[in-house]
């Protein structure tokens, strides 16, 4: 076959492969763009596994009337223009691949508004083709509608596994989501029945609540500290289970870097399963949930084809903080002495000193310029969004 260029449809398909591989991740790119459109309420609408059709709906900043094709087109993004935003990022997207690659593997309804705008636009596209566009009445924000997903791409509808697979996977895309995201209201409907709802307060133990349990929050230990300033700086933050609390499966390590969902592998799972060291028994997995916060710079978000993983600037340095904090919160919260902090402890070098945080500052009114089309670097670093959101997490 001679050379040529794959046509625009084509070249869509293939590139969804890396960022649609199933409803769960057509979820997790729709939550991502909601909560870049600074959403404060979120609901998720599941039937027939996803597949049949998912609705992610928004009350963010909308898309504008005369830019709302433009948001399907591929590599069309309002959050990045040069690569050197890359190591200012405030967002979770910035490539301008999901909804393209969304539409070109489903039909999709596109409802938004701004609140500059009196109407709103619905826009209809199958298989990455616009079919239809109107004007119509609705509140401001945005609902983006993804029916039978891989209609036209037969064989990776095929290696979906069964429904209920499908909806399990959803509903963890959701809680790990909220989780990261406490002043957000989330709502999880799965065949319109309610399977999870967040009330947004901000604080932390209610999401867990609202995941795991009154009785397993409860017993959940705090985890603050930080260490240095400016392109060093390393907060961790969190809620993770003594010992005695632990899961048979690891999908209750729910591992966040500056606000984005990570998977819980590698070696920032490593690092935490090690301050736990002995005290867990074979095949138990605590429940974890722990938000690092470091600064923009410091951090490669942009190694892995869905953001599912990070690399930070100093790599070690980092994972020495949150080890250390992780243990510290295991000894303040059980009096269980672990390893390296027993009586000769002051003698093993300590290569950081995780002090504890100094009392957070009253939170802004609107710590993450909610309302804002795009965050700045200013609106969620420097205004110290981890130190705003850190009343919550405490
Ligand atoms: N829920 C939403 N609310 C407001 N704007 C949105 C929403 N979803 C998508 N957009 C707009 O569409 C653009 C393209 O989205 P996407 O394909 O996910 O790429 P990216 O998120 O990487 O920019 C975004 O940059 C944003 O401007
Ligand atoms: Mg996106």
């Amino acid at each position: 076959m001679p050379i040529q260029i794959l046509s625009p449809t084509v070249a869509a398909q293939i590139a969804a492969g890396e960022v649609v591989e199933r409803p769960a991740s057509v979820v997790k790119e729709l939550l991502d763009n909601a909560l870049d459109a600074g959403a404060t309420r979120i609901t998720v609408d599941a039937r027939g596994g996803g597949i049949r059709e998912l609705r992610v709906q928004d009350d963010g900043s909308g898309i504008a009337a005369d830019e709302v094709e433009l948001a399907f087109e591929r590599h069309a993004t309002s959050k990045l223009a040069h690569t050197s935003d890359l190591w200012a990022l405030q967002t979770l997207g910035f490539r301008g691949e999901a909804l393209p690659s969304i539409a070109s593997v489903a039909q999709i309804i596109c409802i938004t508004r701004t609140a500059a705008e009196e109407v709103g636009t619905e826009l209809r596209i199958a298989g990455g083709t616009i079919q239809e566009r109107l004007t119509r009445g609705c509140s401001p924000g945005t609902s983006i509608t993804v029916r039978n997903l891989f209609y036209n791409t037969p064989v990776r509808r095929d290696y979906l596994r069964s429904e209920s697979t499908e909806m399990v996977a959803i509903t963890q895309v959701v809680q790990h989501t909220a989780l990261a995201y406490p002043h957000v209201r989330f709502t999880l409907l799965l065949d319109g029945r309610l399977a999870l709802q967040t009330n947004g307060s901000g604080d932390l133990r209610d999401v867990v609540v609202d995941i795991y349990g009154l009785e397993t929050a409860r017993q959940l230990l705090p985890v603050h500290a930080e260490y240095g300033a400016e392109i060093d700086a390393v907060q961790v933050r969190g809620l993770i289970s003594p010992p005695s609390v632990t899961r048979s499966a690891r999908t209750a390590m729910h591992l966040i870097v500056n606000q984005r969902v990570v998977q819980a592998r590698g070696a920032l799972a490593a690092v935490v399963s090690e301050a736990y060291h002995t005290m867990l028994m074979k095949g138990r997995h605590p429940i974890v949930v722990l938000a690092v916060d470091v600064h923009p710079a410091a951090v490669d978000v942009n190694i892995h084809p869905t953001k599912a993983e990070v690399k930070f600037r100093d790599q070690q340095r980092v994972m020495s903080v949150i080890g250390r904090a992780v243990r510290d919160a295991l000894v303040a919260g059980t009096g269980v002495v672990t390893w390296g902090d027993g009586a000769n402890a002051s003698e093993l070098p300590r290569r950081f000193e995780v002090r504890p945080a100094p009392p957070p500052p009253a939170p802004p009114s609107s710590a993450w310029g909610v309302g804002d089309p795009v965050w700045t670097a200013q609106s969620r670093w420097e205004c110290g969004c981890a130190a705003a959101g850190s009343a919550a997490w405490a």
